[in-house]
């Protein structure tokens, strides 16, 4: 077995995780909000006024922190005033952008937030900007924050809520420079200090940024807006296993080549991180302005029989090891990366949750999101190991390729409010075992205990196997003073607590 060395300085503490980097994003799209979090109070499928009570406990169970909601590019085309009143006097819309499909607005704003605070997570609404105004947007928020006397908030208690609600985070707008208007940057700042002037309300006020790693629209944002006027700027960012939008990859039956193609084109978040980062720098050396990783995961075909628009896949080991490297970034980035949002939520794309009727199941990167919890609002330190490329040759890469390195190992380490580290490690090769020999110099940590998700590269739970891809307590970890031994098979992802 080939050992790694591993140094972690517990000493250089780099900076603290927000627990808002564990994200989610939910949006009116294929069976995201309808069947996946809500079923309405008149079903069968135990709820609570129509929430899922099954979904709620699987996602407190991993700490939820925030939830990006409407959309999406859904948000732009999304009239609130739709989705409050009496359910029978809500008007019926087509959900454009996602199939095509009636959209009923029984799901609106008070069920959005009473499913925040069912779970007991952070509301981050997205306005829109594309098909809406600012007059619109100003009074939303109104309807949701204010405390104060106002048509407004007379509409709010006039449909059942007396107290204004928590709405931490308005993002103004949704990917503006492609579905949410088409716009450009330049046109994109002024529209959007327009609505930053009159949206009152929230905490924190995120704009849209770039596509990706468009440096341009970062640069003019941050050149256009200040960081009075944005606490955000957010970035969407997929994998496609095969680099084609036209035919993404199957999200089961791929081959270990793909399966290596598309670990190597998730790393390109850290290119992006960087690239993103370095431009913010020149405007924001102090960091107040937080790079919010809005929209991000694997984006596969859809399952084969299921409506083309409504992005339903499934998720194997390969999305389990594509989650802990995307979130061991966020962490090691975390002095500027304030915020990510998995895309999404419940039965859309890299989904932590997947649901048939009344049948639920969590998925590995459900299960990556759950050994992870422990770095929210700890401390990153600094930890270096050595590493095994694992990049395809020429030959076997697909085209466009973005990156050209893939790492063997991923890691980040943090220490929490109480003095417990927690490492969480994964291992991408398919076929080496690796041992990591580290050291933690003056370490005086008394206990270790790990869990470990491993499987083969496409393993998967179903409703009929609901648990064949699940953590396990492992004891292939060891602590002897400084040094910490890890066994680190093929195709896992580690967590380790030092006590
Ligand atoms: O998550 C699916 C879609 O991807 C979102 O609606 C949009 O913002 C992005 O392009």
């Amino acid at each position: 077995m080939t050992t790694l060395k591993m140094t972690i300085d517990q000493t250089n503490r780099i900076s603290k995780i927000n627990k808002e980097i564990y994200g989610h994003f939910a949006e009116h799209l294929g069976r995201c909000i309808y069947g996946g979090i809500y079923v309405g109070e008149d079903s069968p499928i135990p709820n609570t006024r129509g929430i899922r009570n099954d979904v709620v406990e699987a996602l407190k169970a991993i700490k939820l922190p925030v939830l990006r909601w409407p959309g999406g590019c859904f948000a732009d085309t999304y009239h609130w005033q739709d989705g409050i009143g009496p359910k029978e006097n809500r008007k019926k819309i087509v959900n454009i952008h996602w199939g095509g499909v009636t959209e009923d607005n029984s799901f609106g704003t008070h069920e959005f937030l009473d499913f925040c605070e069912q779970v007991g997570c952070e509301a981050y609404v997205a306005v829109n900007v594309g098909s809406g105004s600012v007059k619109e947007a100003a009074e939303w928020l109104e309807y949701m924050t204010s405390a104060n006397e106002s048509p407004m908030t007379e509409l709010r208690k006039k449909n059942g809520r007396e107290k204004p609600w928590k709405v931490k985070y308005v993002g103004i707008g949704n990917e503006n420079w492609g579905c949410g208007g088409e716009m450009n940057a330049d046109y994109y700042s002024n529209v959007y200090k327009q609505f930053h002037c009159f949206v009152r309300g929230a905490e924190q006020q995120i704009a849209c940024g770039p596509n990706s790693n468009d440096a341009n629209w970062t640069d003019t944002l941050m050149k256009n807006v200040g960081p009075w006027q944005m606490q955000g700027l957010s970035l969407h960012h997929y994998t496609v296993p095969t680099n084609q939008w036209h035919h993404k990859g199957d999200s089961v039956n791929f081959d270990e080549k793909e399966y290596y193609n598309t670990l190597s084109h998730t790393w390109f978040m850290e290119r992006i991180l960087k690239d993103q980062e370095g431009v913010m720098q020149r405007y924001d050396n102090d960091h107040r302005i937080g790079l919010v990783v809005d929209e991000w995961g694997i984006w596969t075909d859809v399952i084969e029989g299921t409506n083309p628009g409504f992005l339903y896949q499934q998720n194997t080991m390969r999305d389990a090891i594509l989650a802990s490297i995307n979130l061991n970034l966020f962490n090691q980035h975390s002095a500027r990366v304030k915020m990510a949002n998995i895309a999404q939520m419940v039965n859309v794309l890299q989904a932590v949750i997947l649901t048939e009727g009344e049948k639920m199941i969590k998925t590995p990167t459900y299960h990556v999101f759950d050994m992870y919890k422990d770095h929210m609002e700890a401390e990153l330190v600094y930890s270096h190991c050595e590493n095994k490329e694992l990049m395809p040759q020429p030959e076997h890469r697909h085209p466009g390729q973005q990156v050209d390195h893939l790492p063997a190992i991923s890691q980040s380490v943090s220490v929490d409010g109480e003095g417990k580290m927690h490492i969480t490690i994964s291992n991408a090769s398919l076929d080496e075992d690796f041992e990591i020999d580290c050291l933690i110099p003056r370490a005086e940590y008394k206990t270790v205990s790990a869990k470990i998700l491993t499987g083969k590269y496409n393993a998967l739970n179903t409703f009929d196997d609901p648990d064949a891809v699940a953590p396990k307590a492992y004891d292939g970890v060891t602590l002897d003073c400084d040094s910490l031994k890890m066994k680190l098979p093929a195709c896992s992802v580690l967590a380790v607590e030092l006590c």
